[in-house]
């Protein structure tokens, strides 16, 4: 009996209204938000261009958003996220769930000969993001609630050659938010680690068979379905990417070495 308390909810989730999404103009984040439209619910989008999120705002009021507030950052910049929080301070304190969308996927080719282009895909798709998504996590831990959410990549699970600098960075992503799921659980504030496969968006736009990638709508369902749920742990989108990506980790490492994808 006393197990079982131990391991109950310390707190019920409440219901989803207020979403802060960090990396609005994304693709995956575009069809999140429509849907987050659809529901009434409450917006602050944070996104680089002033212009395309004054475009964003004015389409998801008309779509049923109850509220969309804007603001412009380059979340990749560490320095600008003091200001962003006091923007959220004053503006959108109640906030309940956090999206964390941006990234961004170099040719790997260029990280091996540039070191500048291989530190700012780390940068960009670790580093700002687990300074950023700390903001979040003691803000809520704080008030005892919420849930943080944050796109990392079935590319993340293992490390390939083709695609290693992204991959690592968006596994140390997934680690990070492993940790910070176990740290924020007593608080009753939950993370979710999303593990999209290859979707169509413009990130994809120039690989080869594209087209094949999956909708992004349906994404983004899966993706709203679990911050209203606030569960899983770690969803992957679309769902078959969990059983693929069971199998590619059993490969033993004296054969992955050898594989050229
Ligand atoms: N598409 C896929 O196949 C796929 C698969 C697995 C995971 N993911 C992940 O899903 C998330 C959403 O990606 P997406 O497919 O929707 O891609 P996307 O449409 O290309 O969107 C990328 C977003 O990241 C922002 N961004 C890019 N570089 C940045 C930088 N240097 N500094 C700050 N912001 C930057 C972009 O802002 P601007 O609009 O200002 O350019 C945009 O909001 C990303 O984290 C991505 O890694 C994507």
């Amino acid at each position: 009996m006393a197990a079982a308390a131990q391991l109950a909810t310390p707190h019920p989730a409440t219901a989803m209204q207020k979403i802060v999404i960090l990396g609005a103009t994304s693709g995956i984040a575009l069809e999140v938000e429509r849907q987050l439209a659809l529901r009434g619910c409450e917006l602050l989008l944070v996104a680089r261009s002033p212009q395309r999120l004054a475009e964003l705002r004015a389409d998801l009021l008309v779509r049923g958003a109850q509220q969309a507030l804007t603001y412009s950052a380059n979340l990749a910049s560490i320095q600008q996220h003091a200001a962003l929080f006091d923007f959220i301070r004053g503006a959108f304190a109640d906030f309940d769930t956090v999206l964390l969308a941006y990234g961004s996927m170099h040719n790997q080719k260029d990280s091996e000969t540039s070191v500048d282009v291989l530190l700012e895909e780390l940068q960009v798709n670790f580093v700002s993001a687990a300074a950023i998504l700390n903001w979040f996590a003691v803000d809520l831990e704080r008030r005892g609630t919420g849930c943080l959410a944050a796109i990392t990549s079935v590319a993340g699970d293992r490390g390939r050659r083709s695609n290693y600098v992204y991959g690592s960075a968006k596994g140390g992503l997934s680690l990070f938010l492993q940790g910070l799921r176990s740290r924020l659980y007593p608080a009753g504030v939950r993370v979710i680690t999303i593990k999209p496969g290859p979707v169509q968006t413009p990130m994809t736009d120039d690989l080869p068979n594209a087209a094949r990638f999956a909708d992004p709508e349906q994404v983004a369902r899966d993706i709203v379905r679990a911050l209203e749920r606030r569960s899983p742990d770690v969803l992957y989108t679309p769902k078959i990417w969990r059983y693929i990506m069971t199998a590619v980790q059993q490969i033993p490492e004296s054969i992955f070495k050898r594989l050229s994808f």
